[in-house]
C-alpha cells in the first residue's frame, strides 16, 4: 500500500510519461525520487536509497553540492542561453574551456559541447569521416566492442552492442559502416581462452578485424575504457597498449568513450591512465557536471584539429554551448579539484574491491569481481562451477529487493550473464560504502536458495 499522493503521482505517470529503456505502457512504475543528498534519494513515501548506481553513473559527485548549485543560479542571472553556432560565443563557455584545457591530456586539446554522451559520440563519428573524407581517403568504418554502450543514436546505437543486440530491435537500417570487435571480459572470454595464456588474443583480434574490412576503409575504434553497461568490466593490462599500436599501426582513432570514466570515476581523472595511452578523441558527459545538466562534450587530437582546418562542419545542435551548462561544469570540476575527489575515489574504490574480494567473493553465487577505482561489478551466477547465469525474471525480482533493503543498484545490460554493478558517487566515505555493502551482501547471500 502506498499513500494517496503516491497513487497520484504514478497514474499520472502511467497516463503521460513514456520511460527510456522500458516497456511502453508498462504498469509497474517507481519508486518516484522526491529528493536527494549526498549519497541518498528518497522517494515520496519517505524511503531512503543508497545511491550505489550514482543515477546511471551519472551524478558522481552526489547530491545537493552547494557550488554547483550556487553556479547554476548565479548564471541564470547573468545569461540564460546563447548559442555557440557560426561566429557567436559566450562567457561561461570560454572560461569553461579554459579550465577544462588544464586538466585533459593535453593532446586533446580542442572541445566541441554537446548536450550528453549520444551527441558527444556522434561528434566523433562525424570528425572521424569529415577528417578522412578531408584527407581524400574513403575511410569511413567504424569498430566497437561486442556489449558495449554508445547512445541512443541512429550512429552510436549503431556502435552500441549491448545486450547482444537489443538496441537495434526494430530500428534498422541504422548508420551503416559499423563493425563488431570481441570485448575483453575474461571470466567470459568470447575465445574460450584462459588469461594470461590467451596473450590477449581479443586485443590482436582487432587486427585482424581491421585486415578484413580493409584498412582503407576503417576511420576510428570506439571503446570503453571500462565497460560500463556491461557490468563494469576492466580489460587485462596489456589490452590498450596493443590496441593503441593496432590503431596507429594502420592509422584507424582510437576513441575513448570516457562518458562513464571520465572525471574520476575509475580512481583517475581519465581512464587512460591506468594505461598510459593515448586516444585520438575523447567523448565525456555525465559526471562533466555531475549531470545537474544535460552537458558533455567531444575532445579533438591537435593532428585531428589541424587536418580539418578549413573545412565547413555542417553539424551543431541548438544547445551546443549552454552557458548555464558550462557555468555548472566548471563549478564541478572546481570542486573535484579542490576536494581531492578523485583520489577520494581511487582510495574507497580500493577498499572497496578489497572488500569485494575477501567475503564476497567466497560467496557461492559469485563467479567473478572487477572493474577500477568506483566502477566495480560481481558476477551473479547461478552455478559457480557452471557459471549458469540467473535468469532476467530472479535478477529482475531481486533488484527490487535490493532496493527494498535501502539499496539502488543497477544490473549488467548482457544477455549471457548477470552483473552487478557498484558504482555509487566519487564523494562517497568508507563508513557509508561499508554500509550499502553490508546491504548488497547480505542481499546475495539470499540468492543461494533461488
Ligand atoms: C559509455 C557511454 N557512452 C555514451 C553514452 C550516452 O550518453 P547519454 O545517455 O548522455 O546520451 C553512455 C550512456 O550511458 C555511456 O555509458
Amino acid at each position: 500500500m502506498v499513500s494517496k499522493r503516491t497513487e497520484e503521482l504514478l497514474e499520472l505517470d502511467r497516463k503521460y510519461l513514456i520511460h527510456g529503456f522500458s516497456v511502453v505502457g508498462e504498469k509497474e512504475v517507481g519508486p518516484i525520487i522526491e529528493r536527494a543528498d549526498g549519497v541518498r534519494c528518497w522517494d515520496t513515501e519517505g524511503n531512503a536509497y543508497f545511491d550505489a548506481a550514482s543515477q546511471q553513473t551519472s551524478n558522481t559527485l552526489g547530491h545537493g553540492q552547494k557550488d554547483i548549485i550556487d553556479a547554476i543560479c548565479e548564471q541564470v542571472k547573468t545569461l540564460q542561453f546563447a548559442h555557440l553556432l557560426g561566429r557567436q560565443s559566450n562567457v561561461p563557455i570560454i572560461e569553461y574551456a579554459r579550465d577544462l584545457a588544464q586538466v585533459v591530456p593535453p593532446e586533446l586539446g580542442h572541445f566541441y559541447f554537446t548536450s550528453g554522451g549520444s551527441e558527444a559520440v556522434e561528434t566523433a563519428f562525424k570528425i572521424a569521416r569529415l577528417y578522412w573524407s578531408k584527407q581524400g581517403k574513403g575511410k569511413y568504418k567504424i569498430i566497437s566492442i561486442q556489449d558495449s554502450y554508445h547512445g541512443a543514436g541512429m550512429g552510436s546505437a549503431a556502435a552500441t552492442r549491448a545486450g547482444s543486440g537489443v538496441f537495434w530491435t526494430g530500428y534498422a537500417p541504422l548508420a551503416s559502416g559499423f563493425v563488431q570487435a570481441p570485448y575483453f571480459y575474461c571470466n567470459r572470454c568470447p575465445f574460450h581462452l584462459e588469461y594470461p595464456a590467451c596473450n590477449t588474443l581479443c586485443a590482436r583480434y582487432v587486427e585482424e578485424i581491421i585486415k578484413k574490412e580493409g584498412a582503407d576503409s576503417v576511420a576510428a575504434y570506439i571503446v570503453e575504457p571500462v565497460m560500463g553497461a556491461a557490468g563494469n568490466i576492466a580489460p587485462p593490462p596489456e589490452y590498450f597498449p596493443i590496441v593503441r599500436q593496432i590503431c596507429t599501426d594502420y592509422d584507424v582513432f582510437l576513441i575513448g568513450d570516457e562518458v562513464q570514466t571520465g572525471f574520476g570515476r575509475t580512481g583517475r581523472m581519465w581512464a587512460q591512465e591506468h594505461w598510459n595511452v593515448k586516444w585520438d578523441m575523447m567523448t565525456v558527459a555525465k559526471a562533466i557536471d555531475a549531470c545537474y545538466l544535460p552537458f558533455g562534450a567531444t575532445l579533438i587530437s591537435d593532428r585531428i584539429y589541424e587536418g580539418l582546418q578549413g573545412s565547413m562542419l555542417w553539424h551543431g545542435w541548438t544547445q551546443h554551448g549552454n552557458p548555464i551548462c558550462a557555468a555548472a561544469a566548471k563549478a564541478a570540476l572546481k570542486l573535484i579539484i579542490r576536494d581531492k575527489l578523485v583520489q577520494n575515489g581511487d582510495m574507497v574504490g580500493n577498499y572497496v574491491l578489497e572488500r569485494l574480494n575477501g567475503k564476497f567473493k567466497a560467496l557461492p553465487n559469485v563467479s567473478d569481481i572487477g572493474g577500477k577505482g568506483l566502477m566495480l561489478g560481481l558476477e551473479l551466477v547461478r552455478d559457480k562451477a557452471t557459471k549458469t547465469p540467473f535468469d532476467a525474471a530472479t535478477m529482475s525480482k531481486w533488484q527490487r529487493e535490493v532496493l527494498q533493503k535501502g539499496l539502488y543498484v543497477r544490473m549488467a545490460l548482457a544477455k549471457d550473464y548477470t552483473r552487478v554493478r557498484f558504482n555509487p558517487p566519487i564523494i562517497t566515505t568508507r563508513e557509508e560504502a561499508d554500509e550499502m555493502l553490508d546491504i548488497l551482501y547480505a542481499a546475495i547471500t539470499e540468492l543461494k536458495s533461488r
